[in-house]
């Protein structure tokens, strides 16, 4: 019988204990010890990725963490495949999977990755896409648990466009048991469907336009860039963001120990003020570098 692979795709996907056992080996991999008694578990292991868009943290981390882990990497994009002349991503996932034990992708429509996912036979990761980035999300939890304990029933202020993330922030927050504040215009809303599931599960998500409301004694402030790759219209797109910059004013509503996340790229003095992005509230450095240690755990889960 052919079991299903393990893939990441959504958090919604994935149940909560899962999740938290993702987190865990992610944490023991960055204290250097050994999973189930091997140092390096992916030994002989491979790893495809493919991206559509461009990337940096993704990109390194993934290659670094599969290596560290004992296995290896082939980084592909399109226009360098035959998807780029139209071979269709079903038959692209059946011969990956000849090669290779797990493929990450990153793109643009949701639809591409489930047709990937539905026709691979080894385990597909989502490394970002118009919808969602859950992976970031991984690596954003073990960050806010470091610097302040446990996230459940700790409140979460995400100031800024309704896009990927948000999404991914909405899931979490259902998975993990803490209350997500949405400030975003109302041209640019978070998505409604996340907002329904994760009420559904039992989350509170409080969505409004006003910053202040959204922030006002929160544990953690977050917030992406305006214009998201492939987004157009970045300059209708600043103006219905600037007044969600978050700046020392608004992190001065949040609770006293409040930090500041990002998933970067970022882009000082549009979403985020320098002073914030670089001050001693900001955990966007231990954020980025626990890509690589969540990313283990991820690579772990799905080829174990
Ligand atoms: N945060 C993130 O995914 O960064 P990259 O686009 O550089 O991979
Ligand atoms: N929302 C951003 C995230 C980048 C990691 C984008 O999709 O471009």
């Amino acid at each position: 019988m052919i079991s299903t692979p393990r893939h990441f795709l959504e958090l919604k996907d994935v149940a909560s204990s899962e999740l938290r056992r993702i987190i865990d080996m992610g944490a023991l991999f960055k204290r250097g010890e050994k999973l189930n008694g091997a140092a390096q578990p992916l030994a002989g292991r491979a790893l495809a990725m493919i991206f559509e868009k461009p990337s940096t943290r993704t990109r390194v981390s993934f290659e670094i963490a599969m290596k560290q882990l004992g296995g290896s990497v082939v980084v592909l994009t399109p226009n360098e495949m035959q998807i780029g002349r139209g071979e269709t991503i079903a038959d692209t996932a059946r011969v990956l999977s000849r090669y290779v034990d797990a493929i990450m992708m990153r793109t643009t429509e949701n639809d591409k990755l489930a047709e990937l996912a539905s026709f691979a036979e080894v385990p597909v990761i989502n490394g970002l896409t118009d919808h969602s980035h859950p992976c970031q999300l991984m690596a954003d939890i073990m960050t806010f648990e470091e610097h302040r304990g446990d996230i459940g029933g700790r409140r979460i202020a995400w100031c800024g466009d309704g896009n990927n993330m948000t999404r991914s922030w909405i899931e979490a927050a259902a998975r993990f048991g803490f209350e997500m504040r949405l400030a975003c215009p109302p041209e640019l809303a978070p998505p409604q469907d996340a907002i329904d599931w994760a009420t559904d599960q039992g989350a509170t998500i409080v969505s409004t336009a006003d910053p202040d409301e959204a922030v006002d004694g929160a544990d953690c402030v977050v917030t992406d860039t305006w214009v998201s790759m492939g987004d157009t219209e970045a300059d209708k797109r600043h103006n219905l963001l600037s007044p969600y910059r978050v700046d020392q004013r608004l992190m001065d509503r949040a609770a006293n120990d409040a930090i500041f996340m990002h998933c970067l790229p970022a882009h000082r003095d549009e979403e985020v003020t320098a002073d914030v992005l670089d001050g001693p509230q900001s955990v966007i450095w231990d954020e980025a570098e626990n890509r690589l240690h969540a990313q283990k755990g991820i690579l772990a889960w799905c080829l174990s």
